[in-house]
């Protein structure tokens, strides 16, 4: 199978390139200095030459809050910029699948999103993306969209990475305990949508809109809980995790309280539910603490 990956240096795209070439797939993972996605012609030029099978969109403006005051730059790439790789996936007659988010919803519903809920997204980030939604859908019907949440990895600027950091030199972190949803590995998500293309090219009628995230929901404050518990170990460190409020942590982009979203319906079709969120969470922190641990005894 030959595929396409876009955004390849971000957290997910990097996941997604190496279980694509440990799958024995046949990979052209182009980072933003290879391909923006925001240049159409770029784009149609891109994927006709590469001619996959998949177009896998990693490509993202991902900074929630920056998105508030640059949300015409956000949409022209979450927007614009995956309706034209999914315009040039339909000239060449490839598929796309494309990653989404929990925030095209306002998280206001009591119990875990589905994936025929309405959308009614409270951030510019969430209208961005959900306008990518909108245009890959009409431009092709070959499409997979895969929404997820609360995205962490060894890789990039993640909540995982910023309370190790944070871990290390402060006794008290203080994370908002009012918004739950489930933290989802890269690694569990590459799986997914690796596991995709596949089905797409035998033909199998599974095109749509789908939930991946990780199993189990939690708190941004139960997950900082876990990051903490698992680095002590390694450090010896014991910050004291506190519960605060949304309201005490004000942030210019409004979180969903609730992003948890159910993922049967991919379990069902596709045969695969992510790991406990807990389980990927303990290897995560232990790998980067490892090395931390191991680079400052280097340096000593
Ligand atoms: N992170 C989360 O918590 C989260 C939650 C739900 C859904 N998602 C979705 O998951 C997907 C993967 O995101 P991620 O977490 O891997 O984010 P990420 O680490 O920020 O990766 C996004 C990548 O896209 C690249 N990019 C930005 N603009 C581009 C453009 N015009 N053309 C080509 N590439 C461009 C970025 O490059 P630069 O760094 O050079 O800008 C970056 O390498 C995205 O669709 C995101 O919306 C993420």
């Amino acid at each position: 199978m030959r595929v396409l990956i876009t955004g390849a240096a971000g957290m997910l795209g990097r996941d997604v390139e190496e279980v694509a070439r440990h799958a024995g797939h046949d990979v052209v993972a182009l980072a933003r200095a290879d391909l923006d996605i925001t240049d159409a012609g770029a784009v149609h030029h891109a994927v006709a030459a590469v001619a996959p099978d998949t177009v896998i969109n990693c490509a993202a403006w991902t900074d929630v809050d920056l998105a508030e005051t640059e949300e015409a730059q956000a949409t022209l790439i979450n927007g614009d910029g995956a309706g034209h790789l999914a315009a040039a996936a339909a000239e060449t007659g490839a598929h796309i699948v494309h990653v989404s988010t929990d925030y095209v919803f306002d998280g206001t519903k009591p119990t875990a999103y589905v994936e025929t809920d309405a959308v009614s997204p409270a951030s510019s980030y969430g209208r961005s993306k959900e306008a990518g939604e909108r245009v890959l859908r009409a431009a092709t019907p070959r499409h997979v969209i895969l929404r997820t949440s609360w995205v962490y990895s060894e890789f990039g600027h993640n909540f995982l990475k910023t309370i190790l950091r944070l871990a290390a030199t402060r006794d008290e972190l203080r994370i908002v305990a009012d918004q739950r949803g489930c933290p989802t590995s890269t690694l569990d998500l590459a799986e997914a949508v690796l596991s995709i293309a596949p089905r797409l090219i035998a033909g199998e009628d599974v095109w749509g809109t789908y939930h991946f995230a990780g199993s189990g929901v939690t708190t941004w404050h139960g997950f900082a809980s876990r990051i903490a518990a698992a680095q002590t170990p390694f450090t010896g460190r014991t910050p004291r995790v506190t519960p605060i409020t949304t309201a005490e942590y004000p942030l210019p982009a409004r979180r969903p309280a609730n992003s948890e979203l159910d993922c049967s319906l991919f379990a069902r079709i596709f045969g695969i539910r992510a790991r406990p969120w807990t389980e990927e969470t303990d290897r995560i922190t232990r790998v980067l603490v490892e090395a931390q641990v191991g680079t400052t005894q280097h340096v000593a």
